[in-house]
């Protein structure tokens, strides 16, 4: 079946570049199952108000079944002729089983067939793109508490801040995945409406029972306005923001990562499955799967800013340009789960540098937070036990010694306050196991922070 669609109203055939300039079923061939799913659910409404009998009936469902077969096996031959996957399915069932094929579109249009399958579609793959999430959630949870007591600097301004656990950082990007997987759960409610009985805009005057069809495919309600439900595509923009939060969040894992693996920082090492080299320089192992994350995510910005701009001036109802939401949604999709499944791989096999972790912390004055706390404890106002520290620092600096290196005389000399039990706050361990309360840095909180973890995600 080569025939133009609707051949009967044109005089013409086709220019030769506009079919396929306009032909989308390269791409939207991904929804097969969808569409198969989505007509299965149809037909059995068409049954069930008589518009088709048992017979014809039963004809559509094996020759869908077939057809989903061929799909599957790579046997099915797409025609760009045909447009695109609704209508090359429509015309293989047609060739297939003849008339009964061509009753399948009664009370239906490509509108809501389209809008239904997207939904359909994005439905499924967040399941997939939520098992990902959750496998690299369970990865972060097994090496945060595998490095609940390692102490590295924190940061602020990329400078050394106060010491914290690298269990506790860990369990910062673990919180963010947290908020990422509510969104997206979040985001089903919206993406499980079904448009299907809207037709091309205005409904249809067939007797339908939607709430059949939208039970048959696992939708919550049909959609409540037949104009919108053909134009909406504001669920796929809310996807998309929710994969540009998510890809963004890996970005800046992976800068982190990128840092921490160079020569400068050295406090990781990135095993070499997940690494390649440089084929001009010998000695050089790069970090190639946080950088590619990293730069993916620019991709999927991109998207979100491409369906944004694509809905922004269309007036009510369906567009042709809706077509072109799909490639930016298809490629959103695939980069989310990729780019998950490649840090939840390679997560548990990155290994901490523990000395170099500390001398870091330790180099960078990262208790000097803990001595104005002491000072304060001992009656100084913070503002002056901030002024006393400075100087301490400043004195280390001078001498290249950390704070717990310097002798008690001098810092006597800053402080007549300041006596022997100092040397338990200046030291990086007593610093974070000092900060032990919900949210805090302390092995302890974290610990209790991994556990709680593991309940909510069930592992
Ligand atoms: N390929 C089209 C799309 O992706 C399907 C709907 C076409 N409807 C129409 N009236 N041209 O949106």
């Amino acid at each position: 079946n080569t025939e133009k669609l609707s051949s009967a109203r044109f005089a013409e055939a086709t220019n030769a570049f506009v079919e396929v300039f306009t032909a989308s079923v390269n791409f939207d061939q991904r929804m097969a199952q969808q569409d198969i799913q989505g007509s299965l659910a149809h037909a059995a409404m068409l049954g069930k108000i008589g518009i088709l009998t048992e017979q014809e009936l039963t004809d559509i469902q094996h020759g869908l079944a077939q057809i989903s077969g061929e799909i599957e096996r790579g046997e099915f031959v797409w025609s760009v002729k045909q447009e695109d996957v609704h209508m090359n399915i429509e015309a293989r069932l047609t060739d297939l089983i003849g008339i009964a094929g061509k009753k399948l579109h009664t009370g239906r249009s490509r509108n809501d067939q389209v809008a239904t399958d997207i939904r359909l579609y994005l439905r499924s793959e967040i399941d997939v793109i939520l098992v990902q999430l959750k496998r690299l959630q369970i990865a972060l949870l097994d090496v945060a508490e595998r490095e609940a007591d390692t102490i590295m600097p924190g940061f602020t301004h990329l400078q050394v801040a106060q010491p914290v656990t690298f269990g506790h950082h860990l369990m910062a990007w673990f919180e963010m995945l947290c908020r990422d997987q509510e969104r997206l759960q979040d985001c089903v409610k919206r993406i499980n409406v079904m448009p299907l009985g809207a037709a091309a805009l205005a409904g249809t005057s067939y007797p339908i029972d939607r709430h059949m069809t939208a039970e048959l495919l696992g939708f919550s309600r049909p959609s409540n306005n037949s104009l919108d439900s053909v134009s909406d595509r504001d669920f796929a923009i809310e996807f998309a923001a929710v994969g540009s939060l998510i890809m963004m969040h890996l970005s800046r894992f992976s800068e982190e990562l990128v840092l921490w693996a160079s020569a400068q920082f050295d406090f990781i090492d990135i095993p070499d499955a997940f690494c390649t080299g440089s084929s001009i320089m010998p000695q050089k192992k790069n970090p190639d799967v946080p950088e590619l994350v990293r730069g993916k995510s620019g991709r999927v910005t991109g998207h979100l800013m491409s369906l944004l701009m694509l809905m922004k001036s269309q007036p009510l109802a369906y567009n042709k340009d809706n077509q072109e939401d799909k490639e930016p949604l298809f490629d959103t999709v695939d980069t989310l789960i990729n780019c998950l499944r490649a840090f939840a791989d390679m997560m548990p096999h990155i290994k901490a540098k523990h000395e170099n972790m500390y001398a870091s912390a330790k180099r960078g004055f990262a208790t000097a937070t803990d001595l104005a706390d002491y000072l304060v404890r001992k009656g100084m106002a913070f503002r002056d036990a901030h002024e006393v520290v400075g100087q301490a620092v400043r004195l280390g600096l001078n001498s290249g010694r950390d704070l717990s290196e310097l002798t008690l005389e001098e810092m006597q000399g800053f402080s007549l306050s300041i006596s022997a039990d100092v040397f338990d706050v200046l030291k990086l361990e007593g610093s974070v196991a000092a900060r032990n309360h919900i949210g805090g840095t302390a092995p302890e909180q974290v610990r209790k922070a991994i556990a709680v973890a593991r309940v909510l995600v069930g592992s």
